[in-house]
């Protein structure tokens, strides 16, 4: 049996096929909005296994696999028995063998790695505490829909060097742009950790103004990400400099967008007037992961379809 690919870090794909993606994407989502059926994965089963909270991600995947004629089975750990200790090597073996294509939401990066080479069919990455692939192939897309191709281009990271930030530095990478990061000290990009090439792609900067100067991009996400809510009230002292307000937005370029990947918290990592405001794209970042996880489920399981 061949090994099936999985979308377990950014870095999986190459920029041809994540080009491939986006031209998938933009066919899928128009023909979704001309309300056409399109269900090219009918019999086809997603099982969906969370280990943290989401609205987005399940959300889009349960709906999108509906959407293209499949179905779909959410397990969360509390009422399967991998939180009862079931190794997650035994699970993938079965699971494998009773569904076509499996979404994880979990902590270490470890645990979906050891999931997929134990795996028959696809794995994708619904986040880990290292990644978050499927939320920077809808922001690409977002921002490729909104101003054209991204190479070249700079993107400024406010905030925590978390899974968000990682993915987007592996990003650049891929399609050669550069990201901007000022994170406040003691939170810096980890190079190992982000799974990085080097370092030619991303600089980083002790102030964020002047981090987001040239910025055509100005992201930001959460001072806490799940997992490390113990940390709670030391981040929000640690990083009550680093919010993307008005004053921030209007030191990147006139054109810059503002994106986040959801949940927010205003008045912490951003502010309501930027986030509500002209700039943001947030709620189209949003409903594409809808369309781009479609494309990625279909070429996960179809191969290259051509229109
Ligand atoms: N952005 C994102 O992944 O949101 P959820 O945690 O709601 O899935
Ligand atoms: N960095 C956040 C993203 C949530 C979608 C977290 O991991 O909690």
């Amino acid at each position: 049996m061949s090994r099936p690919r999985h979308f377990l870090q950014f870095k999986d794909f190459s920029r041809e096929e994540f080009e491939h993606l986006f031209q998938r994407s933009r066919w899928i989502k128009d023909r979704f909005k001309r309300y056409e059926r399109y269900w090219p994965l009918s019999d086809r089963t997603l099982v969906m296994i969370f280990e943290k909270a989401s609205t987005r991600t399940r959300l889009s995947f349960e709906a999108g696999m509906h959407q293209l004629g499949g179905s779909a089975i959410f397990l969360n750990t509390r009422d399967s028995q991998l939180g009862r200790g079931e190794p997650v090597e035994d699970a993938a073996q079965v699971i494998s063998r009773m569904s076509d294509i499996v979404v994880i939401r979990t902590f270490e990066q470890d645990i979906i790695e050891r999931f997929a080479a134990h795996s028959r069919v696809p794995v994708i990455n619904g986040l880990t505490n290292e990644y978050h692939p499927c939320q920077i192939l809808a922001d690409l897309f977002t921002f490729i829909e909104h101003r054209g191709p991204i190479q070249g281009k700079t993107v400024a990271w406010i905030g925590d060097s978390n899974n968000v930030c990682n993915t987007w530095l592996q990003a650049a990478e891929v399609f050669d742009f550069q990201v901007h990061v000022s994170t406040p000290p003691g939170y810096e990009v980890e190079p190992d950790r982000a799974g990085l090439l080097g370092t030619a792609h991303y600089r980083e900067f002790a102030d964020p103004m002047a981090a987001v100067r040239g910025a055509a991009l100005v992201t930001t996400d959460v001072w806490t990400s799940m997992g490390f809510e113990a940390e709670n009230d030391e981040r929000r002292r640690d990083f009550e400099d680093w919010q993307v307000d008005e004053d921030m937005m209007r030191a990147a370029r006139p054109d810059a967008l503002f994106m986040h990947c959801l949940p927010a918290h205003r008045g912490e990592e951003v502010s309501p007037g930027v986030i509500d405001g002209p700039q943001s794209v947030v709620w189209d970042e949003a409903e594409n992961r809808l369309h781009v996880q479609k494309a990625l489920m279909e070429y996960l399981l179809l191969g290259r379809v051509a229109e």
